[in-house]
């Protein structure tokens, strides 16, 4: 067999490797060229159109960094934030995507770099470990308590958070949030007020599409839940440090966390 036919037979047995995983939603590019979602029904080169848009704001050297990706999916975010040089935990609680991302952290060479586990975001509440970044992306909306996940990963975070929700169309701030009398309730309807769509059945046909948040909302609960945004990568998307979480935010996390045990 020539090395040509040898190199066509490898690719052949790869996507047969791939096909055999599917279906996929990260689009990942395998050594060889075989991709395993070229055709993404969201964007095209999905989640790599997405990295473009952040990476610089992700510290190019992240030795010594340790990473907590949350819902991992097939690893894509994994994989490059592994290859600038973290060790990351990377969980989620679908075993379909975390054979795709075991098998896809072999075919990279990152497997030593890459613990997946397969974990549920609140499974957090039990552990008292920190990360030095938090990858939270992606997730959010499909949270029926994304207030809960948000309060613990923030509590979790030692420098970085990057966040993405599914938002509302708008980029409206309300100037004014800090106070109003029970009978003045008319702000709460104005354009900026923090505000999420409740989606009851499904949204995009996904029964666990269930909060649509809008900007100001993004902005106002990462505050509370103890997190400044640093920079806006892209839309949807919060790079965040961690400060003081609003006290009562504090308190009412603790008393989920003592009734949990
Ligand atoms: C829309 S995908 C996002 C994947 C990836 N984070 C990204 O941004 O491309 C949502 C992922 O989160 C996972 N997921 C959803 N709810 C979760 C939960 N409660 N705990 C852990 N993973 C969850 C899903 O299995 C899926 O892999």
């Amino acid at each position: 067999m020539s090395a040509r036919e040898r190199s066509d037979s490898d690719t052949d047995a790869l996507r047969r490797e791939v096909e055999a995983l599917g279906p996929w939603f990260h689009n990942l590019h395998l050594p060889g060229g075989v991709q395993t979602a070229p055709d993404h029904f969201l964007q095209a080169d999905f989640p790599r159109f997405k990295w473009l848009q952040i990476e610089r704001h992700v510290p190019r050297d992240l030795s010594g960094w340790r990473v907590l990706d949350v819902g991992c999916n097939a690893g894509f975010y994994s994989f490059e934030l592994a290859r600038r040089g973290a060790q990351v935990l990377a969980i989620d609680h679908d075993e379909h995507y975390l054979a795709q991302a075991r098998w896809a952290a072999g075919q990279f060479g990152l497997a030593d770099r890459i613990e997946f586990r397969q974990q549920g975001v609140y499974d957090l509440a039990r552990s008292t470990e920190s990360y030095d970044l938090v990858w939270f992306m992606g997730v959010f909306y499909h949270l029926r308590y994304p207030l809960l996940a948000l309060d613990l990963l923030a509590r979790r975070t030692r420098r970085l958070l990057m966040f993405q929700t599914l938002t509302l169309p708008g980029e409206e701030v309300h100037a004014d949030t800090q106070d109003h009398p029970i009978t003045e309730r008319e702000p709460l309807l104005a354009p900026g007020w923090p505000k999420m769509a409740f989606v009851e059945h499904r949204f995009a046909g996904d029964p666990t599409n269930w909060w649509v948040a809008n900007h100001a909302a993004c902005e106002a609960m990462l505050r509370s839940a103890g997190l400044r945004v640093l920079a806006r990568p892209a839309g949807e998307i919060y790079l965040c440090e961690p400060q003081a979480p609003d006290p009562v935010a504090r308190e009412q996390l603790d008393a989920v966390l003592r009734a949990l045990g």
